[in-house]
């Protein structure tokens, strides 16, 4: 059996493959393009890709004998699980284990928004710093403050955890309840729209879908607080980067703390870089050693059995 992994891995993870498999490891630290993974997957029955590789319905079709794809990450917008469900193709992913090491960053940047950490070490290192004074970079407490979570899956519960330890107050959306952030976390499940009027900070935590693509447009943005924070470490789609970018400038929003965009990554000359009040992070959600090891480990255990042909460990339906 074939199989082509998209991006060097921890040796652990390839030794699990080489047991079952021959295995071609794309060389170059970016991407393979589009056309060289069309060209390298010909042959092969088992991928495992990472959320750069676009795996989509015209990929397939150049892969005659792929029987697993093995996505290195829990968001698996980037790959087509219906097209894969057609074709009798498993589709893998790592829940679980990013979690607590995503929840980690996506409150660093909360905290860095707003206590403007970012501006302020810029001010430090260009020579701006004249003496201590009573508003000098001043900005917003994070204690008592309340906190809207967008999709309180594993994530958004973990953020939500998090958050209690300052004391903070929970809302939340999700498609469905979570008794456990209710009794644990004494969480309250309220709409969107009651969720940005009185959240001071607002995160998102949703996967993105069609239902979540856009779903912080200007309308979103307007509704919230003149001084509230918004934190995406989610997908970049899942905000109208455009609409935000706006928002920061006119100080609609007070800032915010992202790890996604809508194009990453984020082109130097995007507007978004103009601006203090925006703490940017380059998608590194769930970049530590240990969390990104194990996240190689379960993606290697997914493609082995996938092309075994036994039930993945951590298997994505096709919805
Ligand atoms: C990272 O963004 C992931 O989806 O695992």
């Amino acid at each position: 059996m074939r199989a082509f992994v998209t991006r060097d891995l921890p040796a652990p993870a390839l030794d699990r493959i080489r047991a079952v498999a021959d295995v071609e490891v794309w060389p170059e630290p970016g991407p393979p393009p589009a056309t060289a993974l069309r060209e390298r997957v010909r042959d092969a029955d088992g991928l495992l890709c990472l959320l750069t590789d676009t795996i989509d319905e015209p990929l397939l079709a150049c892969a005659p004998r792929l029987r697993v794809v093995s996505q290195m990450a829990v968001g698996i917008d980037n790959v087509d699980v219906a097209a894969c469900a057609r074709r009798g193709i498993v589709v893998g992913n790592t829940p679980g284990a990013l979690t607590e090491t995503t929840a980690d960053l996506a409150f660093a940047l909360l905290m860095a928004a707003a206590r403007r950490l970012g501006e302020a070490e810029r001010l430090l290192r260009a020579g701006g710093w004249g003496s201590w004074s009573p508003l000098f970079l001043a900005g917003l407490d994070i204690h008592h403050a309340t906190l809207g979570i967008v999709g309180m899956g594993r994530i958004g519960f973990e953020m939500a955890r998090r958050a209690r330890g300052f004391d903070m107050r929970i809302l939340y959306t999700s498609p469905r309840p979570c008794p456990e952030a209710e009794r644990d976390l004494d969480a309250r499940r309220v709409m969107l729209a009651e969720l940005l009027r009185e959240s001071d900070f607002v995160s998102l935590h949703c996967p993105l879908t069609p239902a979540t693509r856009g779903l912080i447009g200007a309308g979103e943005l307007a509704a919230m607080k003149p001084t509230a924070v918004l934190v995406n470490a989610a997908r970049g789609a899942v905000v109208d980067q455009r609409a935000l970018y706006e928002a920061l400038r006119d100080r609609r929003i007070a800032a915010a703390g992202l790890d996604v965009y809508e194009t990453e990554p984020l082109p130097l000359d995007d507007p978004l870089l103009s601006l203090e009040n925006v703490v940017l992070a380059p998608h590194i959600g769930s970049a530590s050693v240990a969390t990104r090891t194990r996240m190689a480990m379960i993606a290697a255990d997914n493609l082995v059995a996938g092309l075994r042909g036994e039930p993945l460990p951590y298997a994505v339906a096709a919805s």
